[in-house]
C-alpha cells in the first residue's frame, strides 16, 4: 500500500488554504487534482517537442507524433484494449458518447429502433440519445431502479425487443457511488444480439478496467477524472463497429483522399480524429495513467473503499443523516435532515471543505428519488481519514447551526 500523506506532496494544489483553512478536497468525482509529473509533462511538451502531429517531416513533429502514439499505447494497455487503433482520443466522456450517438446512429439506427439507458445516467448519457431521437425518431427505454436505488436487472431483461440496437450504461453512478453489474448487463445484451457502450467516467479512476474481459463494444472515459488534464478523453470501440461507423467530424487527418466529387476516409483511429488533436493533453494523459499504474489501481481502489467505509461509519454518528443509494466505491451522497444541499455545501466551503451539491447532472435520477439534490463527498488516492474526520466535524457544526 502507499502512504497518502506522501502522495499528497506530489499534488501542489493540496497545500492550498481556503478562507485560511487547509483545503479538504472531496470533489474528485467532478475532477481530480493533478500530480507534479502531469503538470510537468504539459510544460515539458510545450518547451521541448511542440509541433503538429502526423503532419511534419521535421524532427519535432516526428518526436511529438511518437509521444502522442506512445500515449495511445499507454491507454490501450491501461484498459487492455486489443489494439491501439481502437483507442480514439476525444475531449472526454461527453464527446465520446456524442460521437457514438452520432456515428453509430447515422450508420446503424433508423426510426423506431430502440436504445436502452438507465435511470441513473448522467446527462451526457441521456441528451445525446434524445438529440438522436429528435433527429431520426429512435425510441429510448430506461432501466428502472429497485427500491435501494440499484439497477433492476430483471426489468432490464424485459426491455429488449427485435428493434433494440444499443445499450448505453454507466459503470459507476456519479451520484449514488454504486457499481453496476455491467458484465452481467453486457452478457444479457449480447444474448439479445445488442452491443453495449459503458460510460467509465466514474469507474476508470477507481477500478481495474479490462474492456476485453467486460466484452464492452464501446468504453468511454475522461482524462481529468484520472489525474490528467481537462479536455482529453477516450473512446474505445470494437473494430467491427468502428470500421463501419461514419466519421463524426470532417476535416484534416481523418481523410485518405479528398476530391470535390468524393472523399475517402483514413484508417482507425484517425478516421475519428479530425483536426489537430490535443496531443499535449494525450501525452499528459499517458503520464497520468503511468502514475496510476506505478501506485497500482487495485491499491488506489482499496484505499478509496476504506475511506468510503470509514465515512459511512462516522456518518452513523450524525443525527438525521441519510445516505442516498448504496455506495461501494469512492463517492458518498447524503442529506442531513431538512438542510438544503446547497446550504450545507456553502457552509462546508467556509470551513475549507470542497464537496459537490445539487443534481450532479443527473436530474432524472434526482427526480426519481424525490429529493432536492444531494451533498456528495468523493475520494481520490490522496484523501485521508483525517479529512473524513474534518468533514464529519464540519457537518456536525452546520447541523448545530440549523438545529
Ligand atoms: N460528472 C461530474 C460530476 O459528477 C462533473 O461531478
Amino acid at each position: 500500500m502507499f502512504n497518502p500523506n506522501e502522495i499528497r506532496e506530489q499534488f501542489p494544489i493540496l497545500s492550498t488554504q481556503v478562507y485560511g483553512k487547509p483545503l479538504v478536497y472531496l470533489d474528485n468525482a467532478a475532477t481530480t487534482q493533478k500530480p507534479r509529473c502531469v503538470i510537468d509533462a504539459i510544460s515539458e511538451a510545450y518547451c521541448t517537442i511542440n509541433a503538429n502531429v502526423h503532419r511534419g517531416v521535421h524532427h519535432l513533429s516526428q518526436v511529438a507524433t511518437e509521444q502522442f502514439e506512445e500515449a495511445r499505447r499507454t491507454v490501450q494497455n491501461f484498459i487492455n484494449a486489443p489494439h491501439s487503433r481502437q483507442v480514439i482520443f476525444t475531449r472526454g466522456t461527453t464527446e465520446s458518447i456524442n460521437l457514438v450517438a452520432s456515428s453509430f446512429g447515422n450508420s446503424f439506427l433508423k426510426e423506431g429502433d430502440r436504445v436502452i439507458i438507465s435511470t441513473m445516467e448522467h446527462h451526457s448519457n441521456i441528451v445525446p440519445w434524445q438529440l438522436l431521437r429528435d433527429r431520426i425518431g429512435i425510441e429510448i427505454r430506461v432501466i428502472p431502479l429497485l427500491p435501494d436505488a440499484t439497477l433492476d436487472v430483471e426489468a432490464y431483461r424485459g426491455l429488449f425487443n427485435e428493434r433494440t440496437r444499443l445499450v448505453s450504461l454507466t459503470h459507476v453512478s456519479n451520484v449514488l457511488g454504486c457499481t453496476n453489474p455491467v458484465k452481467e448487463c453486457i452478457d444479457i445484451a449480447h444474448s439479445n444480439g445488442v452491443p453495449v457502450l459503458i460510460d467509465g467516467a466514474q469507474s476508470t479512476p477507481h477500478t481495474k478496467v479490462d474492456v476485453q474481459a467486460l466484452d464492452a463494444d464501446f468504453f468511454v472515459f475522461s482524462g481529468h477524472k484520472v489525474y490528467a488534464p481537462t479536455g482529453i478523453g477516450v473512446l474505445y470501440g470494437k473494430e467491427e463497429w468502428l470500421e463501419k461507423m461514419q466519421p463524426y467530424h470532417g476535416g484534416g487527418e481523418m481523410i485518405q483522399t479528398v476530391r470535390f466529387e468524393k472523399t475517402t476516409y483514413n484508417e482507425l483511429p484517425y478516421k475519428f480524429e479530425a483536426g489537430t488533436p490535443d496531443y499535449v493533453g494525450a501525452i499528459a494523459l499517458g503520464k497520468a495513467l503511468e502514475f496510476v499504474q506505478q501506485i497500482g489501481i487495485e491499491n488506489i481502489a482499496r484505499h478509496e473503499r476504506m475511506l468510503t467505509q470509514y465515512t459511512l461509519e462516522r456518518f452513523a454518528e450524525i443525527e438525521n443523516m441519510r445516505i442516498i443509494g448504496k455506495p461501494d466505491g469512492s463517492a458518498v451522497s447524503f442529506l442531513v435532515g431538512d438542510i438544503h444541499p446547497a446550504d450545507l455545501g456553502t457552509l462546508l466551503d467556509r470551513l475549507g471543505i470542497a464537496i459537490r451539491t445539487g443534481h450532479h447532472c443527473a436530474q432524472p435520477l434526482i427526480d426519481h428519488l424525490g429529493i432536492p439534490g444531494t451533498v456528495r463527498a468523493s475520494f481520490a488516492l490522496y484523501n485521508t481519514r483525517e479529512e473524513v474526520d474534518t468533514l464529519v466535524e464540519g457537518i456536525k457544526r452546520v447541523a448545530r447551526m440549523f438545529a
